[in-house]
């Protein structure tokens, strides 16, 4: 509790001090997003331990500053939100639940828009006049924002046209277009005021403005998307007919909306727009699918928080904007340098992101990155952070560009760019202490020599004690040592050495993975001890012999070959092989009767097994697998769908099995 209550007020320090630099200083020091992160984390934390809520808070008063410089005004007809959904499974829940509920077995018809990522906005037209306009507020009082909105252009005062309703509610949203966010943060940036996150914040803030002329200046656009009338009308039987009379009135609305029958339209609508959102000039989260006949919209009504007939299908991930504070220079166990750029956090899809990688030298080449800039992050494939570009407008005139290292930032040797694979290397292998520290935790990782117990942590004591020069120190460890560290007790230290003891006894596959040579990986290293059998055999290679391996292309038999020649890498191995107890791949995988000890080629779709798990119990049945029938092949395992191989095979009288043949044989094998 004593902690919760310290965590409490801490982040309460923490969010006064930037609401004094954004409010009253006008010069924010932390990003939105970074604000919006510790504000939420704040909040949860009270509303868990509400015995420590008191009145100052920054949650108790959050935005009543700006509430009090707007006159409150009660709505009409509650604003409120919409149901939401990521996937196609939500919408249908949505769709059936109305189809069952009016027992509607037929295509009904649906209105889809664009989900515009702005601010909520009620327009109230009196006699064709706009005559009040305000906020979401809390769904059943907004703020009054009449006169801000007067001077957005593209909102009419007046409506025009004909059976103009007595008095009518427009709804829709406030937004600001990309390209002049991007202009106004320029003119912040340089004028030193404050900045905004992204378009929708500049919007926001935009709009709330006391002194309108600064509202003016800022360039708001409007689309609606929704209306309340305040007397029954007869004269629209759908949504988009109302859409579509606004529209004449003068009202914008956004022309990509479409009338769709069924859940496959909705979905060609949603991917569409997710493709082409990037190249909008305004942000758009997702699509909103509205049911349009106005009839059933009546009859589903609404729940406390949302219409039944409505719902959005967002979009998952969403670009945010931040500002670069350093790129470090990180250096891989295989001594290959990635870039990974830090930035000024952002929250997004729900998860606060500070760093994205910038995978390599091109990657920097391409963004023509600089200290400072303003970058455009999204999480690729929802998950991944990634720079997508740079906004070069807003750059700073004497910022410095970023430049990919000559040296290796940890043990300063001169780089290597290889061009055909676009990587930049260190080449110098264990005498680099990152390369190290990362080699020789793959060397007893799980998939390699699996030293259980022997873990990062120990590892980095031992060389930064410089107990362990090398790998081959690990093995002659001593308690005494061990214990030298800090936290390794008598028990901890015997743990570690019977375990190191036990790594020795290993496999060729997982030898020749624990190395850890550059694109060798678990695969590769199979398909090495498949054919080599012994390590000797291995080392003793020439880059032909490599290449001519099925599955090993050029480029990594050279990192093999070259691995190989460095006479340290030679001395290594060889007193490892001298060191461990390596059995050969046949041996561990051959059962008693090594039924399947033939050159294997497989084809089609197997119902009962993924390609990797058939190769894996393949492999234990002493199988060695090719991908490419040859002479040299003595049996095809096939599955559905077969293509040109199964009649290669049937062309060189070479023996077939199908996966029933096969699963009995595994059965068998097993019993
Ligand atoms: S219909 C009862 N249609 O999204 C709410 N809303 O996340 C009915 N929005 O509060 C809203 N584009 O401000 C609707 N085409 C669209 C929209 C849209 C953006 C906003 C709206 C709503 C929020 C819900």
């Amino acid at each position: 509790m004593k902690k919760i209550k310290y965590k409490i007020n801490k982040l309460r320090k923490e969010i006064l001090k930037y609401d004094y630099f954004y409010h009253t200083l006008d010069k924010p020091i932390v990003s939105d997003a970074e604000y919006d992160y510790l504000f939420n984390q704040l909040y949860n934390l009270e509303s868990k331990y509400k015995q420590f809520i008191t009145p100052d808070s920054p949650t108790q008063k959050a935005g009543s500053n700006l509430l009090d410089k707007f006159k409150k005004v009660s709505h009409f007809f509650p604003m409120l939100s919409l149901e939401n959904t990521f996937d196609l499974k939500g919408y249908l829940k949505f769709e059936n639940r109305i189809k069952k509920k009016y027992m509607i077995n037929s295509a009904i018809d649906f209105c889809c828009e664009l989900k515009i990522d702005g601010i909520a906005v009620s327009l109230i037209y009196e006699e064709g006049n706009l005559i009040r306009a305000a906020t979401r507020g809390d769904g059943f009082f907004g703020e009054n924002i009449t006169n801000n909105i007067r001077t957005i252009k593209s909102i009419p005062s007046k409506l025009k046209g004909f059976n103009i309703p007595k008095r009518l509610e427009i709804r829709g949203e406030v937004f600001m277009l990309k390209s002049d966010f991007f202009e106004l943060n320029i003119e912040s940036f340089t004028g030193k005021k404050k900045y905004f996150s992204n378009p929708r914040n500049a919007a926001a803030g935009s709009l709330r403005q006391i002194d309108s002329k600064i509202t003016a200046k800022r360039k708001l656009m409007f689309f609606c998307h929704g209306f309340n009338f305040f007397e029954e009308t007869e004269s629209f039987k759908t949504h988009y007919d109302v859409l579509m009379q606004l529209k004449n009135w003068g009202i914008p609305v956004n022309e990509e909306v479409l009338i769709c029958f069924n859940h496959l339209e909705i979905l060609n609508f949603y991917r569409k727009f997710e493709k082409y959102r990037a190249s909008f000039d305004f942000d758009i989260d997702g699509i909103v699918i509205k049911l349009n006949s106005l009839y059933l919209q009546k009859k589903l009504g609404f729940n406390s928080k949302s219409p039944r007939w409505a719902i959005a299908f967002k979009f998952f991930s969403k670009e945010e904007i931040s500002k670069l504070e350093d790129v470090k220079f990180e250096v891989g166990r295989t001594g290959v340098i990635t870039p990974v750029a830090y930035f000024n956090p952002v929250y997004i899809s729900g998860v606060l992101i500070k760093k994205a990688s910038l995978y390599n030298k091109n990657e920097i080449d391409r963004l023509n990155l600089h200290f400072n800039d303003y970058i455009i992050i999204k999480r690729s494939g929802d998950v991944i952070p990634k720079i997508i570009s740079v906004i070069i407008k807003n750059r700073s005139k004497n910022a410095k560009k970023v430049f990919f290292p000559i040296y290796c930032p940890v043990c300063n040797s001169e780089l290597l760019l290889n061009k055909e694979e676009k990587i930049v290397r260190c080449l110098s292998g264990l005498i680099c202490d990152a390369q190290k520290k990362k080699l020789f935790c793959h060397f007893f990782s799980k998939n390699a020599l699996d030293a259980n117990g022997l873990g990062p942590k120990v590892i980095y004591k031992l060389i930064q004690k410089k107990v362990v020069l090398n790998l081959i120190d690990f093995f002659y460890l001593t308690k005494e040592q061990l214990k030298s560290l800090s936290n390794i007790g008598e028990k901890k230290s015997i743990k570690i050495i019977e375990t190191i003891v036990k790594s020795k006894k290993t496999t060729m596959n997982r030898f020749i993975y624990a190395l850890g040579i550059f694109s060798v990986g678990e695969i590769i290293s199979q398909k090495l001890s498949n054919y080599f059998i012994f390590p000797d055999n291995l080392v003793n290679a020439s880059q032909k012999e490599l290449e001519s391996i099925d599955g090993i292309g050029k480029v990594v038999a050279n990192n093999i070959f070259n691995y190989f020649s460095i006479s340290e890498n030679r001395k290594l191995v060889s007193k490892l092989i001298e060191i461990l107890d390596i059995a050969p791949y046949h041996n561990q995988c051959f059962n008693k009767n090594n039924v399947l000890n033939k050159n294997i080629v497989i084809t089609g779709i197997f119902k009962d097994f993924s390609r990797s798990k058939l190769k894996a119990i393949l492999i234990k049945l002493g199988a060695r697998i090719s991908n490419k029938i040859s002479k040299k092949t003595e049996l095809l395992i096939f599955g559905k769908k077969v293509g040109s191989k199964f009649f290669e095979a049937s062309q060189l009288n070479i023996e077939t099995m199908n996966e029933e043949e096969l699963n009995s044989l595994i059965k068998k094998e097993n019993n």
